[in-house]
């Protein structure tokens, strides 16, 4: 089921802290960066933000450039993006300038929060969706992705909300802001809460010094288990279907990507077809050549191939999906079913799954991985 692409927002202070505990909020981030925030903000569909930082903060939540809002305009978009709240117990105050700025609202919420906010008067303000019993994140971000057409969200926390989408791995990228300054108050809230994280790194796309603030950009990295597909499986695929541009062109065989990674995120090799003056290596076949067959990680780790696996071949003994198997790895990532052009019925995937494999396609990246295939498309 496709989501949002998610990407947390937050500015932290030199000893991880979102705030301190006064009345006031703590102003962590720099004049420019609250700009390049304002950017952000403009470039999304919608912003989030957790019931604990409207009772905390009373913020707007706008894009204050008039014209990143004309861009918008201009765009064919709305003035303001979708602001939406997240809460359980509906227990929000009406009169917050939540509810009075910008454009359309949205309180997520429990059927109890539901009621509760229809009572207190919300529902004149923002349509409320209860979401059932308890909030269960992946039905909120189906529900904006499918009936509010969100395709970019930016959640600007607090934390629990951000540790949330973190530990169960729906974040996209990570956008912190670490300001020169320091807290120091244990009872203040910090920007992650303990849990079982992903393990390994996390890869960082970009430093940038912004006034005296830093700005770190980070995407998780940890390939999904199964039939479960983390952000990260989509990274590595798109970065899969990225690498089939490299192969040399040829008419008589695919130009395929791929990436072998292990469950921890590390990447352990990459490769395309026709790689390396090999005129009739495949893309798996390149990548897995290069790791030790008795590396530890493959049983555990992923195969990402902008298109299935191979099932046929008479170039070479062994096609991709047993090549795969024979390798020990059991997950399998691609874009793109293999269509007739060259070798009819052929289903690799079915090679894997019958081997108790699983293999995962998302079709959202169909598109890409056949780009550097029109020719033979016809
Ligand atoms: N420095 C920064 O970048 C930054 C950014 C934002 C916020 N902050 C700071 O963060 C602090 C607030 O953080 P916080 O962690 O207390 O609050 P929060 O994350 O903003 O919101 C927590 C609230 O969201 C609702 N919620 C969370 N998970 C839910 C779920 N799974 N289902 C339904 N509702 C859910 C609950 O609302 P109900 O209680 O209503 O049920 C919960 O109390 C403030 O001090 C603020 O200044 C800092």
């Amino acid at each position: 089921m496709p989501y949002p692409y998610v990407l947390l927002s937050a500015a932290v202070s030199l000893d991880g802290y979102l705030d301190d505990t006064g009345p006031e909020r703590l102003l962590l981030s720099s004049p420019a960066d609250f700009d390049r925030v304002d950017e952000v903000r403009a470039s999304v569909d919608a912003i989030l933000i957790g019931a604990g930082t409207i009772r905390a903060d009373n913020p707007r939540l706008l894009v204050n450039s008039a014209e990143r809002r004309a861009a918008r305009i201009a765009a064919g978009r709305p003035e303001y993006p979708l602001k939406i709240t997240v809460s359980a117990s509906g227990d929000l105050d009406p009169t917050a300038n939540f509810w009075h700025t910008g454009g359309q609202k949205l309180l997520c919420t429990t059927d109890q929060g539901a009621e509760r906010a229809a009572r207190s008067g919300i529902t004149d303000h923002a349509d409320v969706v209860p979401l059932g019993a308890e909030l269960d994140w992946r039905r909120l971000l189906e529900h904006l992705h499918d009936v509010r057409g969100v395709r970019r969200l930016m959640v600007e926390g607090g934390g629990t909300i951000h540790t949330q989408l973190l530990l169960e791995e729906l974040a996209d990228e990570l956008h912190l802001v670490l300001a020169p300054l320091l807290v120091g108050d244990p009872k203040a809230p910090r920007l992650f809460g303990p849990g079982a994280y992903q393990t390994g790194r996390l890869r960082l796309l970009e430093t940038r010094r912004i006034e005296d603030v830093v700005l770190t950009r980070y995407v998780p990295t940890a390939p999904g288990t199964a039939g479960r597909v983390t952000p990260a499986d989509r990274h590595w695929l798109a970065l899969a279907c990225d690498l089939a541009a490299l192969c040399p062109p040829s008419d008589t065989a695919f130009s395929v990507g791929a990436v072998v990674v292990a469950a921890d995120g590390t990447e352990l090799a990459r490769g395309h077809s026709r790689e390396a003056g090999d005129p009739v290596v495949h893309a798996e076949e390149a990548a897995l050549a290069k790791i030790a067959p008795d590396d530890p990680r493959l049983p555990s780790a992923t195969v990402y191939s902008s298109l299935e696996p191979c099932a046929h071949r008479a170039s070479r003994p062994l096609p991709c999906a047993r090549l795969i198997l024979a390798a020990g790895v059991r997950r399998v990532v691609t874009a793109w079913r293999e269509p007739d052009t060259f070798v009819p019925s052929a289903d690799g995937t079915g090679t894997l799954t019958a081997e108790g494999a699983d293999a995962v396609v998302l079709p959202e990246y169909e598109e890409r991985a056949k780009a550097p295939n029109g020719h033979l498309l016809g």
